[in-house]
């Protein structure tokens, strides 16, 4: 299973094609700005603005300790680190990603307080209770095993300890089969979509309370109709495209096909660590 998700997302030359876009861009690593690149740091639907309205409600304070799985290119990361004063950890599979990200934290003069590692989110190289809070934005459907994600999360996070998950999962319809290829997976048995309520049901067994479910299809309608404004444009240097690779507009119109028909949608779980 690892391998195959380090397979679909590696980008092995991904700064050297940053580095172009920045180019393009009349931009360059000394002098760029977190604004400038923030189209490549956040991977899931509605990007930063996304971001924002979740992180709202995660209530982060300065110093706090701060967990990212699944981290990417550590873009959220980052972001955190940058807004709220936190210290934060990300996580992921992708070698080429944390490479990547490494570089993107010293562009930015975050490496103080972001640390980027190499490592599954099944077996976190943190001792247990290590975080105050943490998330994970869009990485559940890369996982089959989903309770011995959540297990793991658990553990490492303090008690009182908030998780974020916001992840695509199974809309109303629950059954037709979705198009592929989509960002996260090049085909079905690659993807791990599940419904709400078995992301619920897995939380809570894993120990987690206060759970809140929330549909976000506000994020998603939004994101579509930029999307769609932007159609017939030409793309700008600095998009996701970068990271996403040949088959990105592929990968978008069947994020979007399956979402408009009903078979996904994005959705936010808070959940606390009992205390
Ligand atoms: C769609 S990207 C989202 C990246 C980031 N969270 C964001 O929203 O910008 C999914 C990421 O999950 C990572 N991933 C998938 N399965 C993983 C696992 N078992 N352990 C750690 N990372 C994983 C992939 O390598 C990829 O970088």
């Amino acid at each position: 299973m690892s391998e195959t998700v380090s397979t679909h997302y590696d980008a092995p030359d991904l700064i050297a094609r940053i580095k172009a876009a920045l180019s393009d861009a009349g931009l360059s690593p000394e002098t760029v700005t977190a604004d400038q690149l923030a189209p490549i740091e956040e991977f899931h639907v509605g990007g930063r603005m996304a971001t924002d309205a979740l992180f709202r409600d995660l209530d982060i304070r300065p110093g706090e300790r701060a967990l990212d799985v699944g981290c990417g290119t550590g873009g959220t990361s980052r972001h955190a680190a940058a807004q709220f004063s936190c210290m934060v950890e990300g996580i992921d599979l992708t070698e080429s990603f944390i490479r990547a990200g490494r570089t993107l934290t010293d562009w930015l003069k975050l490496d103080g307080k972001v640390r980027l590692h190499c490592a599954s989110a099944l077996d976190m190289p943190f001792e247990a209770a290590k975080f105050d809070l943490g998330w994970m934005l869009h990485v559940g459907m890369n996982i089959k095993d989903k309770q011995a994600l959540f297990a793991e999360i658990f553990r490492v996070l303090k008690p009182g300890g908030r998780f974020l998950v916001y992840d695509i999962m199974r809309g109303e319809d629950e059954t037709t089969p979705l198009a592929f290829p989509v960002p996260w997976a090049g085909r079905q048995a690659d993807s791990f979509v599940r419904s709400p309520h078995q992301y619920e049901a897995v939380l809570r067994s894993a120990g987690f309370a206060t759970i809140r479910t929330e549909p976000r299809r506000d994020i998603a309608d939004a994101f579509f109709a930029q999307a769609a404004e932007q159609a017939g444009k030409p793309r700008p240097a600095i998009s996701l495209a970068l990271i996403m690779g040949e088959t990105a507009r592929d990968k978008f119109a069947n994020l979007k096909r399956n979402y408009e028909a009903g078979r996904i949608v994005p959705v936010a779980i808070f959940c606390e660590k009992p205390r």
